[in-house]
């Protein structure tokens, strides 16, 4: 499987020396004069920062804070978010203009648009009815892709992918593809990571995410977890300093044991407000199903007669529309939020249902 690793790397990418930073190269000496910084800070708020100084080249002690949060031994990179995971990813394995990679829709939408800015093709496996992979067509598909990325829990589906599919197609791709799994939304059913099956699988990669359970998506604070193997080509195409000082600061904040359990509460909380908002949305008929969710937002299926999205924008209540997705054409999806805006969500669903019987009657 490491040979599968090499030979996917375009040989443009195995030929880079990766750029030396001032960081990277290191050293040692009283008077650094040498990455073109100010040598004192200008500003108050960078006196006992040292925010005029360059970061670290790959903050480590984020990195391995976050091994630790993760209970893993795999090696992990701190990005500027997981979309920047997913343009590394692809950056460092396919080639432009000839490599392809599969997605399965509907998902997340910037593993096409990170392939299409590239000229990288996109060959899409459709998920079934349910909601779950078509395991087999993914791995004949995957014969002709450099990377297979798979969301679970899916974005805007928000069901998890059974480990056994998982399982199925890591075991269907070992001598054809990267399969790269995105957790973003994994804390809302942290027991279901498969974060685990790195060590046995050197092609899976795992993409994580600050910016949702842990609140921080200002910070833009991602993690691409993976063999050494894979990392050492990643690892060449990195930016020179991939992430501030400030935000490094708030994220081991984060990653304490006081920030995680912060989280978890908060995690809790949330999951109860989304199962009470569901319960709530069985009362009105032209809401014809809420998906089960394993994230912080739900997806419903609309009456044809309604649309939701506007009603809800009339109320100031802004959702996510899923109408350009052909087989969501009728979907609307919600964000989980305080229960104190779930309970507006309900008002305006509440008085729309009655303005309708008002008029239909
Ligand atoms: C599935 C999925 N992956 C990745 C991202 C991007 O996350 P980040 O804010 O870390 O770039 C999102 C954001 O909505 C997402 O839904």
């Amino acid at each position: 499987m490491i040979e599968l690793v090499a030979k996917l790397v375009p040989e443009a990418v195995k030929k880079l020396i990766p750029y030396q930073s001032a960081r990277r190269i290191g050293g040692s000496g009283r008077i650094w004069l040498n990455a073109n910084e100010l040598e004192q800070p200008l500003h108050s708020s960078s006196v006992d920062a040292n925010y005029n100084r360059y970061p670290d080249f790959l903050p480590h002690d984020v990195a391995s804070a976050y091994q630790r949060y993760a209970n893993t031994q795999a090696s992990t990179l701190a990005v500027r978010g997981a979309d920047e995971a997913i343009d590394l990813l692809i950056r460092t394995f396919c080639k432009p203009g000839q490599d392809q990679i599969v997605i399965c829709s509907p998902t997340y939408a910037m593993y096409e648009f990170c392939a299409d800015s590239l000229a990288i093709n996109t060959l899409d496996v459709p998920l079934q009815a349910d909601f779950n992979l078509d395991v087999d067509a993914i791995i004949t598909q995957a014969k002709h892709a450099n990377i297979v990325f798979l969301c679970s829990p899916n974005n805007p589906t928000g069901n998890l992918i059974p480990r056994n599919d998982i399982l199925s197609v890591l075991e269907g791709t070992q001598d054809s593809a990267l399969v790269v799994v995105d957790e973003a939304y994994i804390e809302f059913e942290l027991q279901s990571s498969i974060v685990d099956l790195i060590e046995q699988y050197p092609h899976l990669v795992v993409i994580r995410t600050l910016s949702k359970a842990f609140g921080l998506a200002a910070v833009r604070c991602g993690f691409i977890l993976a063999s050494d193997e894979v990392m050492s080509y990643v690892t060449k195409l990195v930016p020179p300093y991939p992430m501030p000082d400030c935000s490094a600061n708030i994220v081991l904040e984060a990653l304490s044991e006081k920030g995680l359990e912060t989280m978890h509460q908060a995690t809790r909380s949330l999951i109860e407000t989304r199962e009470w908002f569901r319960e709530m949305l069985k009362t009105f008929d032209f809401i014809e199903h809420s998906y089960a969710s394993a994230t912080n937002f739900v997806l419903l299926k609309i009456a044809p007669d309604t649309d939701l999205f506007a009603v809800l924008l009339d109320n100031g209540i802004v959702a996510r529309n899923q109408t350009h997705e052909p087989s969501l054409s009728q979907c609307v999806r919600i964000t989980i939020g305080s229960k104190e805006s779930m309970i507006e969500v309900i008002e305006a669903l509440t008085n729309y249902s009655k303005s309708n019987t008002v008029n239909t009657k």
